[in-house]
């Protein structure tokens, strides 16, 4: 038996661990071959493969990105490309591929699943947005970050007596945003869930003014939109154009927000975008805990036959889900947010 791995789509803490435990699992429990398919699904279209083994991913555990590297390459997308792939894994020799990536990955490993091509999923994303799932690996990663981002940011706010926006990453979801702004003691909290009114923010700054406090910090994700006023996008892009998938670049919301605060309430106000800093280095102990855990389930899932399913966490038990399943996006509950939402102004 030979299994394939890859990873798709932006990179995230806790893909090596992932890697490490899906050819640990597979060589040492199953006595299975494991190949590594390069720069996701462009590494199958151009059959840019390399064998794993256990000295190649030794030493991966506590490193950043991923060894096979990744792309937001999406066959769907060409002509041909799917029927390609099919044929690659045939002359590969590959008799299940374990895909690891966020919703765009899942996406075209269930296309495939459905054209025949034995898949397995596991979930990453430092967003934390795809369904069945209570969390996917790097977004406790990427939490950590931001939080001691927003720490940081305090001092500067607090000694400077401004208003401080930090924008964190969260493409349609704003769990970043939550999770390191109630962490970080945020003011104000802004995610693609709930659309704003920019005077409802300053109003917010100006409360807490009013009760002596001489500074403030705002949290807001990169989907986070304004209140639509009329045809037009309300959502802030760095590059409309769009990806493979059909995704514009989020960022610049931040500068937006900051602008619009020094204008209308008078307060100085600076910005500080995160940005891919929250995607990059060593993953936490919950995220290489979680990455190792999902690894040796898919391996299971290939060995129990369960095809077209993705591992995911929920409660604390590994579980599987359909894929299917996975890519019905998991938005930010109310409750996190009421919560969040009892410290603003
Ligand atoms: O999916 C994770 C994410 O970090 C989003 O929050 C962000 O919009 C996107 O990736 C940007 O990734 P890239 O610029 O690599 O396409």
């Amino acid at each position: 038996m030979r299994i394939g791995v890859l990873t798709g789509g932006g990179d995230c803490p806790g893909l090596n661990a992932v890697i490490r435990a899906v050819v640990r699992k597979a060589m040492m429990k199953y006595g299975w071959e494991v190949m590594g398919i390069k720069n996701g699904w462009s590494g199958y279209l151009h059959m840019d493969v390399e064998p794993l083994d256990l000295g190649r991913v030794s030493g991966i555990l506590p490193k950043g990105g991923t060894i096979l590297g990744t792309s937001r390459t999406n066959p769907f997308k060409t002509e041909g490309a799917q029927e390609k792939i099919l044929e690659n894994a045939k002359t590969l020799g590959i008799d299940a591929t374990v895909a690891i990536g966020g919703e765009d990955t899942m996406g075209v490993a269930y296309g495939l699943y459905k054209m025949g091509l034995p898949m397995v999923g596991c979930p990453k994303t430092i967003d934390n947005d795809l369904g069945g799932t209570d969390y996917t690996f790097g977004f406790d990663t990427a939490v950590n970050i931001a939080t001691e981002a927003i720490d940081r940011l305090h001092t500067t706010a607090e000694s400077h007596h401004r208003v401080m926006v930090v924008e964190v990453m969260g493409r349609h979801t704003g769990w970043i945003a939550v999770y390191a702004g109630i962490a970080g003691g945020a003011d104000v909290i802004l995610i693609p869930e709930r659309p704003f009114e920019i005077e409802e923010v300053c109003d917010l700054i100006r409360k807490r003014h009013a009760r002596g406090k001489s500074f403030s910090i705002i949290v807001v994700a990169e989907g986070a939109e304004f209140k639509s006023t009329g045809d037009e996008s309300s959502i802030v892009v760095q590059d409309a154009a769009l990806d493979e998938f059909g995704h514009v670049r989020l960022g610049g919301v931040g500068g937006v927000i900051g602008r619009e605060i020094e204008k209308r309430t008078g307060y100085e106000t600076r910005v500080s975008v995160l940005g891919y800093v929250q995607r990059g280095g060593t993953p936490t102990a919950f995220d290489r805990v979680l990455a190792t855990r999902f690894g040796a389930r898919a391996v299971d899932l290939v060995k129990e036959g369960e095809f077209g399913k993705m591992v995911a966490l929920v409660g604390n038990k590994i579980v599987a889900v359909s894929m299917e399943e996975a890519l019905k996006m998991k938005k930010v509950d109310d409750d996190i947010y009421e919560l969040a939402g009892l410290f603003f102004g």
